[in-house]
């Protein structure tokens, strides 16, 4: 890890606060996020969420000699060994999210854009870059030579996109201003879907579908072309059982990436070859069970393209840029 405290850009996020979760939605709050699109109630799980996290601890173990008893529950606090965060937490984010919306109901502001407007920018333009590039290819597959072909916004329209951890939701809506229609954000927290659904009403932005969900407990039962994540990984690994839990993270995705579909994560918290290494580690261990169930599967994703253009510093010797955006393709 390059050892980065994930912050928000101009950060003003209050430090660590002590309020449980229940203390910090009012009933109004509770009735909106009810009126939310209720996964829970429209979808059925197809995996049971203990058997997830004692599959995903005993991967890490199998890594690890880690006891598979080791494994705490992300709902409650605890003191945290090695690299952890407040922000690894569900109920840090529901008091900020908490915080946020009193922000914006009392002075209109949309609240943090983490690592900056710039970099949602260039992640929503690159990745559109990708899209329509793998659309040319396949267009180009099927056209003569020297046949001119182009990309439209209905090119667009069949990209599917979820955004993972979506907060306030902003990244979709620099989505749908390149031209993507059939969006979806999920959070964990029902503050930041409360939060992005008023955003998205107040920007016109009213076709961007919200829902809460955790995608380490997901209950989506569908994919997506294009999976977005911009600091989610990141808080996830920020949890004291920060490893086990990006294990589970690794399923859930591979899980709701349609084949062929590109997985985006943005991260302050790993390097491009962090994360790519991460990838390779999840391809041998998908591979050592496959070998066990004589599968011939190949494995779930292949590093495709990672943003260039960011600004770079040298410490130590050693190149980098505060932020890595990596393009993953599901096989
Ligand atoms: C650093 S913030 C980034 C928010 C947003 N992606 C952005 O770029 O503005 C991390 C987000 O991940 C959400 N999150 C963390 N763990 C999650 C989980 N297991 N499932 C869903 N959302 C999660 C938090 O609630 C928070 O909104």
């Amino acid at each position: 890890m390059v050892g980065m405290r994930l912050l928000p850009e101009d950060s003003d996020v209050a430090p660590a606060r002590t309020l449980a979760a229940t203390d910090l939605i009012s009933d109004d709050d509770r009735s909106v996020a009810a009126d939310s699109w209720s996964i829970k109630s429209e979808y059925g799980s197809t995996l049971d969420d203990e058997q997830r996290h004692a599959d995903a601890t005993e991967a890490l173990a199998a890594v690890n000699n880690r006891a598979a008893s080791d494994y705490s529950s992300d709902k409650e606090e605890q003191d945290a060994e090695g690299v952890s965060s407040m922000l690894g937490f569900q109920s840090y984010w529901d008091s900020a999210y908490a915080d946020e919306l009193a922000n914006y109901r009392e002075h209109g502001h949309a609240g943090e854009v983490w690592f900056g407007a710039d970099v949602m920018e260039i992640v929503a333009s690159w990745t559109r870059g990708l899209c329509t590039g793998i659309c040319q290819n396949h267009l180009s597959n099927h056209v003569g030579d020297g046949e001119q072909v182009g990309v439209h916004e209905k090119d667009l329209a069949d990209w599917s996109v979820l955004d993972i951890g979506t907060g306030n939701g902003l990244l979709l809506q620099e989505f749908a201003k390149q031209g993507f229609s059939d969006l979806t954000g999920t959070d964990y927290s029902e503050g930041a879907i409360d939060l992005a659904r008023r955003l998205a009403d107040r920007d016109s932005f009213t076709n961007i579908k919200f829902l809460v969900d955790d995608i380490l407990e997901t209950k989506l039962d569908t994919t997506f072309r294009l999976v977005l994540d911009k600091g989610t990984l990141d808080a996830i690994g920020l949890h004291p059982d920060g490893p086990i839990k990006r294990i589970m993270y690794w399923d859930a995705v591979s899980r709701i990436v349609a084949p062929g579909g590109l997985l985006v994560i943005t991260s302050c918290n790993s390097t491009k070859d962090e994360l790519v290494e991460e990838v390779e580690t999840l391809n041998q261990r998908k591979n050592a069970v496959g070998n066990q169930e004589a599968s011939s599967d190949p494995p779930p994703f292949r590093y495709l393209d990672h943003v260039r253009t960011y600004p770079t510093f040298t410490f130590g010797g050693s190149v980098g840029s505060r932020v890595a955006t990596v393009a993953f393709m599901r096989n």
